[in-house]
């Protein structure tokens, strides 16, 4: 598959390397030139175990490449992973600030390519976050509807800085969030071949109801409760 990767922090480098080793053809996307660079020099912007030998690897067979140009990489592929930093305000919330503007770029690019192509959120996210907030970004910026112009789907990450490499491979469970059927698929096929057993969830009714969260928050209660309960209480029905 051809994959774009938004953010090459820990988690973005890391899933673009592995997905890269995985047979997929993937392009970085960063708004840090130096990241861009040191990525297209086969080096690593991250330190962490094994990312340096495999991003040699990867940009060497051509399985891996950067760049900071957002529409030449969503015109090369036809799914986005968004890996873009949400770090925390004084106030404890999450800033959403380069989740919503890497949406309205992925937007508006994708309103000029055409086609359908699916956006997969990896940031962490508070509730309400993805269906509240960053779907209607998307989709004025795309001119159509989410679920059918354009997909969506959350699939937060369970990498540990230390061993993201490995904890990319063998993750617990892999946890697709989807708000289409084809959206879920595309990103059960990303993984195809990984061991970790896929959960999903599909938003059971009208996807703008403020009491709505994303399994990205149902997954982080799900290391204390369980995930089925969790993405049942907040709104979604499993489907895998
Ligand atoms: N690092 C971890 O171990 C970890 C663990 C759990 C969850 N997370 C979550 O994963 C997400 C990413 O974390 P991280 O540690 O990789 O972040 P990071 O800060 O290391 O990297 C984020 C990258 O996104 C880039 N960026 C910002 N705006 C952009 C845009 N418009 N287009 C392209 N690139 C852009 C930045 O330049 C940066 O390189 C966050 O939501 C974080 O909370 C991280």
């Amino acid at each position: 598959m051809r994959v774009s990767v938004f953010g090459l922090g820990y988690v973005g480098c890391v899933s673009a390397a592995c997905l890269a080793s995985m047979g997929h053809e993937v392009i970085g996307v960063d708004v840090n030139q130096v990241k861009v660079d040191l990525v297209n020099e086969g080096k690593a912007p991250v330190v962490e175990e094994r990312i340096g030998e495999l991003i040699a690897e990867v940009v060497r067979t051509g399985a891996l490449r950067a760049t900071h140009d957002v529409r030449e990489a969503i015109a090369d592929s036809e799914v986005s992973l968004i890996c873009v930093g949400t770090p925390s305000e004084p106030n404890g919330s999450l800033c959403t600030t380069y989740l919503e503007r890497v949406t309205e770029e992925i937007g508006a690019a994708l309103a000029e390519r055409g086609g359908r192509h699916t956006v997969v959120f990896r940031s962490t996210m508070l509730p309400g976050t993805c269906l509240n907030l960053l779907v209607p970004i998307l989709e004025k910026n795309v001119g159509g509807t989410a679920g059918v112009d354009v997909g969506v789907a959350v699939n937060p990450e369970f990498l540990r800085e230390g061993t993201s490499v490995r904890d990319f491979f063998d993750p617990p469970k892999t946890v697709i969030g989807e708000l289409d059927a084809a959206s879920g698929d595309v990103v059960a096929a990303l993984y195809e071949g990984c061991p970790a057993r896929c959960s999903g969830c599909r938003s059971r009714s009208p996807r703008r109801s403020s009491t709505r969260t994303t399994p990205s928050t149902a997954s982080r209660s799900a290391s204390r409760t369980s995930w089925a309960r969790c993405a049942r209480r907040s709104g979604w029905t499993r489907t895998r």
